[in-house]
């Protein structure tokens, strides 16, 4: 992959000083979904497929970026001196937002750069492709001018740019599984306060199987911001009556107890789900580090009931690939992954029940939806790294 897209690099940008090559993961989240803007627990993993990056600095100001990706949009320039948000800069003001939050940050990035990507995370997947490049962008800076960020603090600051420059309120755990990715482990992460263990994810003859919809998203981004306001409003009545700062906060039987206040059905139900998922994570990580891959497969389950029944984030087409895989012989778990209103799913099967899943899904997702579902058996990788 290095050998070719340095050639690719210089067929883009031509001969010069020489290329430095990267990579970043995409993630899966395992369980605890919509609970990162709660102040609850999730527990993501790294992916070994991602984002690749050739790059080198240039001796002037100016930003150059290419994705093979998108090869017809060309060389996107920009820079270093005005870095906004346009329109037309499509996927590079991901990584023009951290440069500019870096610099905000008082970082010295002090000379232009050429970057060209490329990525294997199937598009629009919920595999978080824009984390991947906004860490990546992050992690070639720091290596560039050599600038003291661990790598939580890349995620924050990607977290910041994803906020405030591309303008979706997202929660930390996509930029934080990316750039903190351990192999063959999955990070408990409890966003109450970033602190956070790894735990090692062994199967038993059992597979990550991530099956994405393909389902076009439209109005994803709006709804995930509804869910978040709608939760707000619950916990501001929630305080009134209990000394909490999050909906993580509370156990089942606190919000059971005082759920009256919130006096509307609808955000009782998105609160209910934010906590009932956060003490489900705590379960199912505990559930794992007992080897009790069983009951860690019947808390994604439930996870993804919560989130059709009371969340209501998953739409026909993610529960057509959840509700047909437990039907399936060999699946330990299945559940949406993500922020979903499309986006992917995330099953546990056995190895050997692999070929017949993504068969009998398939075909049931193609019959029921209209088109093809694409399914990946994938393996859990490390953060960052220089190739
Ligand atoms: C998206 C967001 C995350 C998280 C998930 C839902 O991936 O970027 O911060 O909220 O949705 O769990």
């Amino acid at each position: 992959m290095k050998e070719k897209l340095t050639k690719d690099f210089i067929r883009i940008y031509g001969e010069g000083t020489e290329t430095t090559a990267f990579f970043s993961p995409g993630r899966v989240n395992l369980i605890g979904e919509h609970t990162d803007y709660n102040g609850g627990h999730v527990f993501p993993c790294a992916l070994t497929i991602g984002t690749y990056g050739i790059a080198r600095k240039r001796t002037d100001k100016k930003l150059c970026f290419y994705s093979m990706n998108f090869e017809s949009v060309g060389v996107i320039e920009a820079s270093l001196d005005q870095i906004v948000y346009k329109k037309e800069y499509q996927w590079a003001n991901y990584m023009l937002g951290v440069i500019k939050t870096l610099l905000d940050k008082g970082h010295v990035i002090d000379s232009g750069m050429e970057i060209l990507i490329f990525g294997n995370i199937p598009n629009s997947s919920g595999l978080s492709s824009s984390a991947s490049i906004e860490v990546l962008a992050a992690f070639i800076a720091k290596t560039f001018f050599g600038l003291t960020l661990d790598f939580v603090e890349i995620a924050k600051l990607a977290q910041k740019s994803e906020n405030e420059f591309i303008g979706v309120n997202c929660g930390i755990m996509d930029q934080f599984a990316i750039a903190m990715g351990k192999k063959n482990h999955a990070i408990f992460l409890d966003t109450a306060d970033l602190s956070y263990e790894y735990a090692p994810i062994e199967l038993n003859g059992a597979k990550l199987v991530i099956a994405s919809s393909n389902k076009k998203r439209g109005l994803g981004e709006s709804k995930y911001n509804e869910r978040r306001s709608e939760c707000e409003a619950a916990l501001e009545k929630l305080k009134t009556v209990c000394n909490i700062n999050a909906l993580g906060d509370l156990t089942e039987e606190e919000f059971e107890a005082n759920k009256a206040v919130i006096g509307d059905e609808t955000k009782t139900r998105r609160a209910k789900h934010a906590v009932y998922e956060n003490v489900r994570t705590v379960r199912a990580v505990e559930a794992l580090q007992k080897n009790n891959i069983a009951l860690f497969g019947e808390l994604m389950n439930a996870s993804h009931v919560s989130l059709r029944d009371d969340y209501e984030v998953t739409g026909i087409e993610l529960d057509t690939l959840v509700e047909t895989a437990w039907e399936q012989s060999g699946v330990i778990g299945s559940r949406m992954t993500g922020a979903g209103f499309g986006g992917c799913t995330v099953s546990i099967v056995k190895e050997e029940n692999i070929p017949s899943f993504i068969e009998m899904v398939g075909k049931v997702y193609k019959e029921k939806i209209g088109y093809e579902a694409d399914f990946y058996v994938v393996e859990i990788g490390d953060g960052p790294c220089v190739l």
